[in-house]
């Protein structure tokens, strides 16, 4: 089959081979999926850049965890009635070594949920990371109906999500970007107000937007940057769900402040999510996808043969939307 994979770390265009690699066969309790698309997300890059040095210990990488496709063929144990379904893969390349820039892959049966007629493969390859992260976030602590939720980076890839199932779940939603096409993204997906994460003042127009009132939640993209003003307008007993830090990856506690505002720090990291909580996000992806309640931005899609540049548009930003690979 057409693959693309590296098997050393470095820069994309140095690294990413396509090329030819064996089919997978389905294990017992697998599927195999002929896949439509692979959409790739920061993590993939951060994987092919070295973040995690044994990677590459047992061989080389396909990459990236999520797609879209068609089921071909079931290992032992999966029912023959599975063969033909629409799905959407996620957790491919997590704790393995084979994702989804390829022809095929054969994943647990679990990870190759029903991809409603509604949702094309392209939105299918935006499923497993950018919406279930978003869903963690929002759900990992209870109900959200009648609450305000603060959501910093309301336009990138996951606070878009996160934005609309917040929304939808019956919060006040408060958004921050940075530029007016990106405040209007967030408002489209169901933000109430939004503010500029650049402003010095971002917090007090938080607060503004709030009724002059701290919010209960927030769900941030950039933890130790923004700690400061979270802070500032967050109320007591509030949750902080956050899942990326990366202008200051090792962020200092302000412990006491935080112990006397009897903060909740939820960390999170869509591969281990829970079992239960995948679960979750599915069932509501699912019922998403087939009313045709969640919007979608595929900003760019690339023959599987430009896998490298695929790499290079995540690496470098300035658009809004899901990266996919058309792997067909
Ligand atoms: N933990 C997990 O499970 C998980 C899952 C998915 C992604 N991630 C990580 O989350 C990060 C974002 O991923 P993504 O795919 O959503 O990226 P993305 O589409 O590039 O979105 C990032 C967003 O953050 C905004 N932003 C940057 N600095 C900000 C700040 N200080 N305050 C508020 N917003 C800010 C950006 O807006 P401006 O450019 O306009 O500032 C942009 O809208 C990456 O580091 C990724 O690795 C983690």
């Amino acid at each position: 089959m057409k693959a693309a994979w590296f098997e050393s770390f470095g820069p994309a265009q140095d690294v990413i081979v396509v090329g030819e690699q064996p089919q997978p066969t389905p294990e017992a309790g697998q599927v195999l999926v002929k896949l439509h698309t692979s959409g790739i997300n920061p993590s993939d890059v951060k994987k092919r850049a070295g973040a995690f040095p044994n990677l590459l210990d047992d061989g080389l990488v396909i990459q990236n965890s999520d797609g879209a496709g068609v089921i071909t063929a079931v290992g032992e144990g999966v029912s023959d009635s599975r063969i033909g379904e629409r799905v959407w893969v996620y957790q491919a390349q997590y704790g393995r070594r084979l994702g989804t820039t390829a022809e095929y892959v054969a994943v647990d049966s679990e990870r190759a949920p029903l991809l409603p007629d509604a949702a094309s493969f392209a939105e299918g390859a935006c499923l497993g990371i950018p919406v279930m992260t978003a869903h963690r976030c929002v759900f990992a602590d209870g109900d959200v109906a009648g609450t305000t939720i603060l959501v910093t980076g309301g336009a990138g890839r996951v606070g878009h999500y996160a934005i609309q199932w917040a929304s939808q779940a019956g919060a006040k939603v408060i958004a921050t970007a940075s530029t007016e096409a990106d405040a209007d993204a967030c408002r489209s997906a169901g933000a109430d107000a939004v503010v500029n994460h650049r402003d010095d003042d971002w917090s007090a127009q938080v607060l503004a937007a709030n009724d002059g009132q701290p919010v209960d939640r927030v769900i941030d993209v950039e933890f130790g940057a923004n700690l400061e003003a979270v802070l500032d307008m967050i109320r007591i007993g509030g949750t902080i769900a956050t899942y990326s830090s990366t202008v200051v990856p090792q962020p200092q506690l302000p412990f006491l402040r935080m112990m006397f505002m009897d903060l909740t720090l939820r960390m999170v990291i869509v591969y281990a999510m829970p079992e239960d909580a995948k679960q979750h996000a599915i069932r509501d992806i699912h019922a998403a996808l087939e009313a045709g309640t969640l919007q979608h931005r595929v900003a760019h899609e690339l023959p599987l043969a430009e896998t490298a540049r695929a790499n290079e548009l995540i690496e470098q930003g300035g658009f809004r939307g899901c990266v996919v690979i058309n792997t067909a």
